[in-house]
């Protein structure tokens, strides 16, 4: 009776997002190329879990540290990373980007911040959610580090399939505030708290990974 009741807690908690099992080789590939060799990996917006507890074992030496703003997304990760336990995925910790001060810039880890990365956030969350992102990458990151971002982007004012552009209207009509966003203008807002754009990577799906480094 007592492991029914924890088998359905756990379907309440653990989240699904199909599309993390469809992108997750390629993205571990990108990570595989620009993640410095040790160091904590800080993960913004994990949502379900499932990046995060594919990513950490595959990683090594690295630890993982995935965060969110969601409660409940939190909740998943949790159950996610209690089924799974990889020795260096760290517990989740709440995170909004928008905050001045992170909860992860005072937190003690088992090793320094080396690296960020945030997939699939931007382009559903407020344009001022980007602006923080690289707000406190600038306060967390020393300089030569990767910041990692993935997801859709258009390219020149244009979306780069049609696919995206119809993701984009839909996006728009949940939340005019969200939106697949303007690589160039993304680009910009790096500039602007001092990071470089190294590297844009065309990915599967019309997607993009794109890594900055703080100078
Ligand atoms: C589309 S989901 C992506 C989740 C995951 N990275 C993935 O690719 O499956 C967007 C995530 O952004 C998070 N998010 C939205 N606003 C945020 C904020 N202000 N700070 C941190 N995370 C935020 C949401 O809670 C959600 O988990």
């Amino acid at each position: 009776m007592r492991f029914f009741w924890l088998a359905a807690i756990d379907a309440v908690t653990k989240r699904h997002a199909p599309a993390t099992e469809r992108n997750r080789e390629a993205i571990l590939e990108v990570l595989r190329n620009c993640l410095p060799d040790e160091g904590t990996v800080l993960e913004i917006s994990a949502g379900t879990g499932q990046h995060a507890v594919f990513f950490a074992p595959r990683l090594g030496a690295r630890y993982w540290l995935p965060t969110d703003i969601d409660e409940i997304s939190l909740a998943s990760i949790a159950s996610w990373r209690e089924e799974a336990a990889p020795v260096n995925l760290l517990p989740p910790q709440p995170l909004d980007v928008l905050d001045l001060v992170w909860p992860v810039e005072a937190a003690e880890l088992p090793a320094p911040i080396s690296a960020l990365v945030n997939i699939n956030m931007v382009h559903i969350a407020p344009w001022s959610c980007c602006e923080a992102l690289f707000d406190g990458a600038a306060r967390i990151l020393k300089p030569g580090a990767p910041l990692l971002l993935y997801g859709p982007f258009r390219r020149e004012g244009q979306h780069t399939a049609a696919s995206n552009a119809a993701f984009d209207d839909q996006l728009r009509s949940q939340d005019p505030r969200w939106g697949v966003r303007d690589l160039e203008a993304v680009i910009n807002v790096a500039v602007d708290h001092g990071f470089a754009c190294r590297e844009v990577i065309e990915m599967p799906a019309h997607n993009l990974s794109v890594i900055f480094v703080g100078l």
